[in-house]
């Protein structure tokens, strides 16, 4: 077993949405390195075909692996739902978290409530979701909704206005002679456009899964003795298959929201 292991943890999701993830990390653990890598070439993969996620996922957390990973966090719900089981395999001596839509907190949050399940028509296809929707199916009513454009949007930096309104009240439309009590936002671009679902959802509590999969990563890490020794902060790469200056600019700026965004809320949890 390893002690003190400053080796970073690999971050990785199809685009700029896992930095959501990457930001409850970094606040988790600020004493920790992170190598995140974004495939915004590829980007959105939530409307590919699984075979081709798969491909791509795999692709690049070998990279990452060989860069030097010591931990793999999937901060993409889509590439956990097609590629994770074959990873971990793969990957015997390496932690590999992945991420899944919040139902359970949900659910627990409210139970026989109104749940709807955001995600891209991919996560929602899966036979890992089909199943966790089975186990929860009779503690609440819960729908799945595809957003098939709106990581797409996010990618584009697109967090605010008229086209992102128009396109959420669209999404909402069939579900709003109730009231809805929550959202899981079942991708990690969409914790980015949280206020715009909020107000489309007519006021419903936002569930996502990122904090619990930081705390996870920080179990596993612990488990294994793997945990850096530092006593300074860590170090964060920011990475890009498509690596323009504005998506750079883009990646960076997500970064610093997300971290407000963690902090505010641990503020609010007292
Ligand atoms: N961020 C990814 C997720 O959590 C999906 C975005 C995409 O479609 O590429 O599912």
């Amino acid at each position: 077993m390893k002690h003190g292991d400053r080796r970073p943890i690999a971050v990785f999701d199809s685009g700029v949405g896992g930095i959501s993830v990457l930001a409850e990390l970094v606040e988790l653990m600020p004493r920790e390195s992170f190598l995140y890598f974004g495939d915004s070439l590829h980007a959105p993969y939530g409307i590919r075909t699984s075979a081709e996620v798969s491909a791509l996922t795999e692709q690049h957390i070998e990279a990452l692996v060989h860069r030097g990973a010591k931990a793999v966090v999937i901060a993409c719900n889509t590439a956990t739902g097609a590629s994770i089981a074959r990873l971990r395999q793969k990957y015997d001596g390496i932690p590999v978290i992945g991420i899944e839509p919040a139902v359970k907190p949900a659910v627990q949050a409210f139970p026989g409530g109104r749940i709807l399940v955001l995600a891209t028509p991919i996560t929602l296809s899966t036979e890992k979701f089909r199943t966790l929707l089975r186990s929860y199916s009779e503690q609440a009513e819960i729908f799945p909704v595809p957003c098939p454009q709106l990581a797409a949007m996010i990618e584009e930096g697109e967090l605010s206005g008229e086209r992102l309104d128009g396109y959420l009240a669209e999404i909402f439309r069939s579900y709003r002679e109730r009231p809805i009590d929550a959202v899981v936002l079942g991708c990690t671009h969409y914790p980015f456009v949280r206020e715009a679902v909020a107000a489309a959802s007519g006021g419903a509590v936002l569930f996502d899964g990122g904090a619990g999969t930081a705390r996870e990563t920080r179990r596993q890490l612990e488990k294994r003795g793997m945990l850096s020794d530092r006593t300074e902060a860590g170090t964060v790469e920011l990475d890009n298959s498509d690596p323009q200056p504005m998506r750079m600019r883009l990646c960076e700026d997500l970064l610093r929201l997300g971290r407000k965004n963690c902090r505010e809320k641990t503020e609010k949890q007292g």
